[in-house]
């Protein structure tokens, strides 16, 4: 009997054959084969995004600490508590804090929710990667130690912490790892606070009652004040206005910066940003409302060194536009961002 030097699959019976006959077999099996393989070599080379997944920016999800276990030791106990004094930051550094009797009883996590964790609810998610950054408020470079510090003296109305303090290096090194897997220069989706569509009125305060008085008021309370918690030491409903509020020099007293916040977080769990409970109306006016409200000031003679980087709603001039305080706390800001852009 001829024998082949080629053994071949006999697909009837399954079986190794060496019948030489059957090399057409081998001949379309090996065809095929070649055929799969090179559609597959050019799909990936014209979407190498598919079999390599690089970190999308829509697909951030904060860290936790339950499943990281790459940070240990002295690192890990920083992290651990740098989140407890976001999240209670008035127990250990407000009015009667165990630390220090430095800030106004607000706590970090009342406008950084879930920590700062909480996508769209104003998170560090952003930090890492964009931290040391120029910024035109202070006109300098800033770290994270300055922009902690900025939070402390102007949305907690206090002062700052020393940067060797422990407390400082613990709120840093928790910020810094929130953000710890976002790629350099880049800003995740959801992070911070994403201003609604701007209207083509002022916002109006009068109508900002009434939002107020029908959804903010039952915890907010009706003068802004907030409620303490039974221990009078931290607030379980924080105050909108009034002495232990945030100042004027504050984030949240821009309008763009309160009524995104509260957009996509207000009312407390009953809002987000996929399904907000306010209209974009209802949260400009409420924002108007509340930032019409008395609150501590600030000496803010040192911020905006170039005033023609103020942002459209920075509420104080003088400005390098001829728009009127009024309006540029208010609105309407279309006509404002198109005499700067010429759109
Ligand atoms: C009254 C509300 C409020 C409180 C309380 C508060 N912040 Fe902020 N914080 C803001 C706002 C508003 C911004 C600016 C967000 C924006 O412009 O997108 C901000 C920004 C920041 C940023 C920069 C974020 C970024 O992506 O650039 C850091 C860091 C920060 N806060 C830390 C803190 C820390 C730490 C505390 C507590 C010691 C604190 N904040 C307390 C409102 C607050
Ligand atoms: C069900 C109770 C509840 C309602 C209603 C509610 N909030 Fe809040 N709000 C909270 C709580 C609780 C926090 C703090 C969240 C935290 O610390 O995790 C908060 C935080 C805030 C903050 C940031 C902290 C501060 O005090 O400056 C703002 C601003 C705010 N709310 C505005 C509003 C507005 C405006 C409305 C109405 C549209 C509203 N809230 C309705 C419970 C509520």
């Amino acid at each position: 009997m001829h024998r082949s030097n080629w053994i071949i699959f006999n697909f009837q019976t399954g079986l190794f054959m060496n019948n030489p006959r059957q090399n057409w077999i081998i001949y379309s099996i090996v065809t095929v084969v070649i055929l799969v393989m090179s559609t597959e070599i050019i799909a990936f080379i014209n979407a190498p995004n598919k079999t390599t997944p690089v970190l999308k920016k829509e697909e951030w999800t904060a860290p936790s600490l339950f499943t990281d276990r790459t940070i240990q030791g002295e690192e890990r106990a920083l992290v651990i508590y740098g989140e407890e004094l976001i999240a209670n930051t008035a127990k250990y550094l407000g009015p009667n804090g165990s630390v220090a009797q430095i800030t106004n009883g607000m706590n970090c996590q009342n406008c950084h929710l879930n920590a700062g964790r909480k996508k769209w609810g104003n998170n560090y998610g952003a930090v890492s990667a964009n931290y040391p950054k120029f910024r035109d408020r202070s006109g300098s470079m800033e770290s994270v130690f300055k922009r902690v510090s900025d939070c402390m003296e102007r949305s907690l109305n206090g002062s700052a912490l020393d940067s060797n303090a422990r407390e400082m290096k613990a709120m840093i090194a928790y910020i810094k790892w929130v953000g710890h897997a976002v790629p350099k220069d880049s800003t995740p989706k959801g992070s911070g606070i994403k201003p609604p569509e701007y209207l083509e009125r002022a916002a109006s305060p009068e109508k900002g009652l009434v939002v107020y008085a029908a959804k903010c008021q039952s915890c907010h309370g009706a003068n802004g004040e907030g409620q303490m918690a039974a221990d009078a030491k931290s607030y379980i409903y924080p105050p909108l206005w009034g002495d232990h509020s945030y100042n004027t020099g504050a984030g949240l007293f821009r309008l763009s910066r309160f009524a995104g916040y509260v957009r996509d977080n207000m009312p407390f769990n009953q809002a987000s940003h996929e399904s907000p409970a306010l209209s974009d109306e209802e949260s400009w006016d409420v924002a108007a409302f509340v930032n019409s409200r008395p609150r501590p000031a600030k000496d803010l003679s040192k911020d905006w060194p170039n005033i023609s980087k103020k942002p459209v709603d920075h509420p104080f001039g003088p400005y390098a536009d001829g728009f009127t305080e009024q309006q540029h706390k208010f609105g309407p800001f279309k006509p404002i961002v198109a005499a700067r852009t010429g759109k």
